[in-house]
């Protein structure tokens, strides 16, 4: 059994639907490293839910990136849903003409043991990268910090293409109101609607293939 590790039901409610195997939510907010690129974010992230579970995790790392707005969000998407909200992020796409966006998710699998991990850029030598020394736990050792930065974690990235409209829809979570595809937007979609186009399904999708070969 693996546990997704998030606070966010959402996640948890889309992966339940979507994979075969149980799925149980680990209700633990790991410290979520602040990084250009998502896999790096996510990375660290199932470390530090496996360093906190002691069992097999996965963590999910999503942003919303907007083309005409050089990929705002991006990487900083949680931020500017809670800061700025999604009907301002709607108005200042609503200026451009070029309303074109997409969603990406890397999906993080961490189990303290060694399988073959994904390549570079996050799991090997940046791998000292992803644990940065103001988030260190104040009782972990140094060799604790070393042995953490060899854990091999495996990324599933999904990507969906969109567009950003005006907020339509009572379904999902975040975002989903502002971004359509192919004329509905998310939150207007069931969850296998959503599951079977969405950013997060197709990268569950990898997962769970990967996962039933082990
Ligand atoms: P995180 O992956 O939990 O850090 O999420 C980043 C931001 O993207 C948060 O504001 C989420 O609410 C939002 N988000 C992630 N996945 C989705 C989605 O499937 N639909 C809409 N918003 C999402």
């Amino acid at each position: 059994m693996v546990k997704f590790v998030t606070t966010n039901p959402g996640k948890i409610h889309e992966a339940r639907e979507y994979l075969d195997s149980p799925v149980e939510q680990l209700d633990f907010d790991y410290p979520e490293r602040q990084a250009e690129d998502l896999a790096t974010v996510a990375a660290h992230g199932a470390r530090a839910a496996y360093r906190h579970a002691g069992e097999p995790v996965i963590v999910d790392d999503s942003g919303l990136t907007i083309d005409a707005l050089d990929g705002f969000p991006g990487p900083y998407s949680s931020y500017v849903e809670e800061k700025l909200g999604i009907e301002r992020v709607w108005q200042l796409a609503k200026e451009e003409s070029n309303r074109s966006a997409s969603f990406r998710a890397v999906v993080a699998y961490c189990d303290g043991g060694s399988f073959e991990a994904t390549p570079e850029p996050v799991d090997t030598d940046r791998r000292g990268d992803d644990l940065g020394t103001s988030e260190r736990d104040s009782a972990t050792t140094d060799q604790q910090v070393a042995e953490d930065e060899q854990l091999p974690v495996r990324l599933f990235e999904g990507v969906a293409p969109g567009k950003i409209v005006a907020p339509r829809g009572d379904g999902g979570f975040g975002f989903d109101p502002i971004f359509e595809f192919d004329g509905q937007t998310y939150a207007e979609m069931s969850t296998e609607e959503k599951n079977a186009i969405s950013h997060r399904g197709r990268a569950l999708a990898k997962f769970a293939d990967w996962y039933a070969q082990r």
